[in-house]
């Protein structure tokens, strides 16, 4: 059905915050194409726009200006419930913070996005155990957060992300508070998942060395793409 095209098209896609009399322009029209199934990584200093574009294609935020399509839609033509709908069955979001309910289990913190869905909770238990087994946490199901590592906290978050199979993972620099063995882990974690469930992912990150992982990366600076090195071209 959505065979061809790519996964995220944005064109002059711009965001001006206004704080009174003055503006900053976070995203200076920003045009992008990214194919699907690529692991693309956004790289470039402290304050160049990285979590503004994220939060614009994950819908977190709306653009002042431009055109961006994902998967297909464009989505600035949708209304607010059209975009949680949007999110809710396409989008997997993964924060630097992990942003898991304390309270709550990893199973149970994995099932939020499914149960919103409306899914069985027999079909709940059963993709929620398949996907925590995927990324190595058959034994921490039943575990609060706090009684986790941040890696395997990570994990969890990127688990909820993946749960409702979606088209497209973003995440804003996952790995910036784990040291650098967890880091590995969770790269390798999600360059399996892009390699062998075909996922389209988007990924943050201000470490030169995180650049082996992707396929094309896109460089900010000050809201503008100032360089990007596509897959197949030279290093
Ligand atoms: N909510 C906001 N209000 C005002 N300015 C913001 C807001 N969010 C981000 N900015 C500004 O937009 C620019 C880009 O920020 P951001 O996208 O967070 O950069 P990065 O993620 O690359 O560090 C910065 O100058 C930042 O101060
Ligand atoms: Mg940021």
């Amino acid at each position: 059905m959505r065979s061809g095209g790519n996964m995220i098209r944005g064109e002059g896609l711009t965001r001006i915050y206004r704080m009174g009399a003055s503006e900053v322009r976070a995203l200076d029209g920003v045009d992008l194409n990214i194919p699907r199934g690529e692991f693309v990584g956004v790289m470039g200093a402290s304050g160049s726009g990285k979590s503004t574009l994220l939060h614009m294609i994950g819908l977190l935020d709306r653009p002042t200006a431009g055109v961006l399509e994902i998967d297909g839609v464009d989505v600035t033509r949708l209304s607010e419930r059209q975009r949680t709908l949007f999110r809710l069955n396409r989008l997997g979001y993964v924060f630097q913070d992990y942003a898991l309910v304390p309270e709550l289990t990893a199973q149970e913190n994995v099932y939020l996005p499914s149960k919103v869905r409306g899914m069985s909770v027999r079909e709940c238990n059963l993709v929620c155990q398949d996907i925590l087994e995927r990324v190595g946490l058959k034994d921490r199901m039943n575990f609060l957060p706090g009684e986790m590592s941040g890696g395997e906290q990570q994990r969890v978050a990127i688990a909820r992300a993946l749960v409702n199979r979606p088209a497209l993972l973003l995440a804003d620099e996952p790995c910036a508070n784990l040291d650098t063995k967890n880091s590995v882990l969770i790269l390798d974690l999600i360059r399996s998942l892009n390699r062998e469930l075909g996922q389209t992912v988007m990924m943050v990150s201000h470490e030169e060395w995180h650049r082996q992982y992707f396929d094309r990366v896109i460089f900010l600076r000050d809201g503008k793409i100032v360089d990007e090195v596509g897959a197949g071209s030279a290093p």
